[in-house]
């Protein structure tokens, strides 16, 4: 069956979707529940409408659009990923994974392609943690990673709770127990995505196959030490906060260039400071900081090596510290039978295809917890992400686009899981 990919179709909607942004285009900024972000929504709920895919919302906002199989009683098929963006993003991160998605699941119709299995599109509420520091919000419902008592009182910058929210966008307060999905719901998930790394452009391949996504964590650190007038409060007298967040930023640098494992990356992304005048001494600072690795192990080694440090250079500052870890995962494994599935795949649409780590999370990091899942990466120039200037060749998309088509076709024709 010839599986037609409709390029320019994809490329024209990926174009408009990157007119919906809080910043300027080719800015993009779609913080959760942001009017950007709920604009984006409609926009591809509006698409997958047109495609004649049934939709569903659940109570936190993720949207799932069903194509249904002739067995609408087997386990569906999912593919999808997210709209949201970071502050200052590019068009293709999250985007390639939904568009991409739908176009394949229209060109699966146009072939004349009966599925036994139903294939659902997943667009994920809040994939990145902008709002309210955590990534993944809604794949960690759907699969139980998330307690919905401790989702409803996660709280923004701006003292907001995600209840509040709820009831504000969608008049509800959220029934949060009703968006988990048993087990046996999908009998595969699969997420398109932009690499996000530079292997596959340098090594000139087509496709990367997940098998491992690496295990992020989150702090959030409150520093509160003393304000006062820059002239008159002599440096013997300090309890500069920003200082004291400015050693623990270096000691987050150090401790993943010290850990044992090369995979083991600390960045501290945000570092805000109170009151922010030239002439007054910082007397508070917030940082948020993301560590990561393959190894859970090293990981974790790396996060008692900025524990220690907090204490031990707000000790000696006279600074308090209150630390938050918003997030410890563990990294994924992705199943072993649809690595090979996708890798097949690939080949027989003509494409070379690799096995490879997912160095950023996923929504897909919380979908292998609870069912068989693996990612399709493709290259993305210089592997630039998270910045405006991230780029996906359309080539490079049809190509994902094609051969995600024909995995779902094999998915959703299996009478048993594969
Ligand atoms: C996801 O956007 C990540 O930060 O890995
Ligand atoms: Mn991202
Ligand atoms: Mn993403």
């Amino acid at each position: 069956m010839l599986i037609e990919i409709d390029s320019e179709r994809i490329q024209s909607e990926i174009d408009q979707l990157a007119k919906i942004s809080e910043a300027s285009p080719p800015v993009m900024t779609r913080v959760l529940f942001s009017k950007a972000d709920l604009q984006a929504r409609a926009y591809v709920q509006a698409r997958c409408s047109n495609s004649d895919l049934a939709l569903r919302e659940d109570a936190v906002g993720n949207i799932f659009a069903r194509w249904q199989g002739q067995d609408p009683d087997l386990p569906a098929v999912a593919t999808g990923s997210h709209t949201d963006a970071i502050p200052n993003a590019g068009k293709y991160d999250g985007v390639v994974g939904v568009l991409g998605a739908l176009e394949a699941i229209r060109g699966l119709k146009r072939s004349g392609f009966k599925p036994r299995r139903s294939i659902e599109l997943v667009i994920f509420t809040a994939e990145e943690p902008t709002r309210f520091g955590i990534g993944c919000l809604g794949s960690r419902l759907l699969t139980g990673a998330l307690a919905p008592e401790q989702a409803l009182q996660l709280t923004d910058s701006a003292g907001k709770r995600l209840s509040d929210w709820l009831e504000e966008v969608y008049s509800q307060s959220g029934d949060l127990q009703s968006v988990r999905l048993v087990p046996n719901f999908y009998s595969a998930f699969v997420e398109l995505h932009i690499e996000q790394g530079p292997l596959l452009e340098r090594q000139r391949i087509d496709l990367g196959v997940v098998e491992q996504i690496a295990a992020p964590a989150t702090l959030r650190l409150e520093l509160i030490g003393e304000g006062g007038h820059a002239g008159a409060v002599l440096m013997p007298d300090r309890h500069d906060a920003l200082l004291a967040g400015a050693e623990i930023a270096l000691a987050v640098e150090s401790a993943a260039k010290e850990s044992q494992s090369p995979d083991t990356v600390g960045t501290t992304g945000l570092f805000r400071i109170e009151p922010g005048a030239v002439n007054s001494v910082p007397y508070r600072a917030l940082l948020e900081i993301d560590l990561r690795d393959t190894r859970l192990s090293t990981r974790d080694i790396a996060l008692r090596r900025i524990r220690e440090n907090v204490l031990a250079v707000t000790q000696r500052r006279g600074v308090q510290a209150h630390l938050d870890v918003i997030n410890q995962d563990p990294p994924a494994v992705c199943d072993a039978a649809l690595v090979q599935a996708a890798l097949q795949a690939a080949v027989r649409v003509g494409f070379s295809a690799r096995c490879m780590v997912s160095r950023a999370y996923h929504d897909s990091l919380f979908m292998a917890q609870t069912f068989p899942t693996t990612m399709l990466f493709i290259p993305c120039r210089n592997g630039v992400s998270h910045r405006p200037d991230e780029y996906a060749s359309p080539e490079a998309i049809y190509k994902g686009t094609l051969v995600l088509a024909q995995l779902l076709q094999e998915l959703a024709s299996a009478p048993s899981r594969i």
